[in-house]
């Protein structure tokens, strides 16, 4: 049966670095609250002329010559961002556009937090049925121009960043190796948990002066439920992956979760029972940048020797919608 596998991955981030104490200058917060509460020391902001798909062009061209192959050789692009350059077209076909590919499909996952597991899921299943044979997953977030960042808006602001990861995808024969499984689940009764209800057709108007005046266009959290219902998710999602497979948790290389907070990642590394060295965390450098966060320590972890051929590498997120998944790879 054919398979996929990650042939290529590759990461950029924009130069700014904003650390907490940057923050503590603009609104009422601390580098000891934040550190505390999320793990994070600083992000990364893009400057006022670049856009996510800049910077997913940025991953993917890294991805592709991470594999060794030239845009041309990509059949297919899947695009997971919540934060696209623009209300319509979406981000995919920009990256297209930049990477010079003509003509090939674009499409784009917004699954928020999860969107690169489902977006990875999405390509996996093409390259099974045959329909594709290499295709490009990106995750790529701009969430420093949407952030409220005044006090009122620091529950959000301090955690989200700005960055892009990607992987090129290719069909193999080989049965030990390559994408083992997907697990994609979601429950829209918790939408308004954690979510941005502008430039949406479910106000009177996409953009009004109403809107602006009453302060609905920034996003909005329920910073505990989602913390609840992201410790209980994380383990159960990443257990699925592993009984489909006829794993133990024994048999975990690598988990590279979505990077949300690192009191959840530590929460679900205790639930599970797994020592640290086997759950990845880059969250200090990056913040939550939502999408690109797996892709981006993905190539991390790799760069860092973390990830050897033939290891049990479980990819996991849990995020807005709520949205929830995992991927089993064995390298
Ligand atoms: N700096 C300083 N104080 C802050 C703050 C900030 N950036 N953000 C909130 N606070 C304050 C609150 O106003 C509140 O003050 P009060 O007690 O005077 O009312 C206090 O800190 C505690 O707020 P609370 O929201 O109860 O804190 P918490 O312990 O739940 O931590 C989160 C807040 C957001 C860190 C936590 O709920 C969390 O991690 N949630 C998950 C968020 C997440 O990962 N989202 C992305 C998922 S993909």
């Amino acid at each position: 049966m054919r398979k996929s596998r990650i042939v290529g991955v590759g990461h950029y981030v924009p130069e700014r670095v904003v650390t907490n104490l940057d923050l503590e200058k603009i609104m009422d917060t601390s580098d000891e609250w934040i550190r505390e509460r999320s793990g994070i020391v600083e992000r990364h902001w893009v400057d006022e002329n670049t856009s996510t798909s800049d910077l997913g062009f940025e991953a993917s061209k890294r991805a592709i010559e991470n594999a060794n192959l030239v845009p041309d050789d990509i059949d297919f692009i899947v695009m997971a961002t919540l934060s696209s350059d623009y209300y319509f077209p979406g981000a995919g076909v920009l990256v297209q556009e930049k990477l010079g590919i003509r003509e090939i499909g674009a499409l784009d996952v917004r699954n928020q937090c999860t969107g690169f597991i489902y977006a990875l899921s999405v390509a996996d299943q093409f390259i099974r049925t045959g329909m594709y044979n290499r295709i490009l997953v990106v995750g790529a977030e701009v969430q420093s121009k949407g952030l409220n960042l005044s006090t009122e808006g620091r529950d959000i602001a301090v955690l989200f960043g700005d960055g892009a990861g990607a992987v090129v995808l290719e069909g193999t024969d080989e049965q030990d190796r390559g994408i083992l499984s997907t697990h994609l689940h979601s429950d829209g009764r918790y939408a308004k948990m954690l979510w941005d209800e502008c430039m949406g057709s479910s106000t009177p108007k996409l953009i009004s002066q109403d809107l602006i005046d009453e302060r609905r266009f920034f996003a909005k959290m329920h910073g505990r439920e989602v913390f609840k219902h992201a410790v209980i998710r994380f383990p159960q999602v990443i257990d699925t992956a592993l009984k489909t497979n006829n794993l133990t948790r024994a048999d975990v290389g690598l988990v590279i979760p979505h990077q949300a907070n690192d009191r959840i990642t530590e929460a679900v590394r205790q639930r599970l029972q797994l020592p640290k060295e086997k759950v990845y965390s880059n969250i200090r450098k990056y913040g939550n940048t939502t999408a690109a966060s797996i892709p981006i320590a993905m190539d991390e972890a790799l760069e860092e020797g973390l990830i050897h051929n033939g290891d049990i590498v479980i990819l996991a997120a849990f995020g807005s919608g709520f949205t929830w998944g995992s991927a089993a790879i064995r390298w």
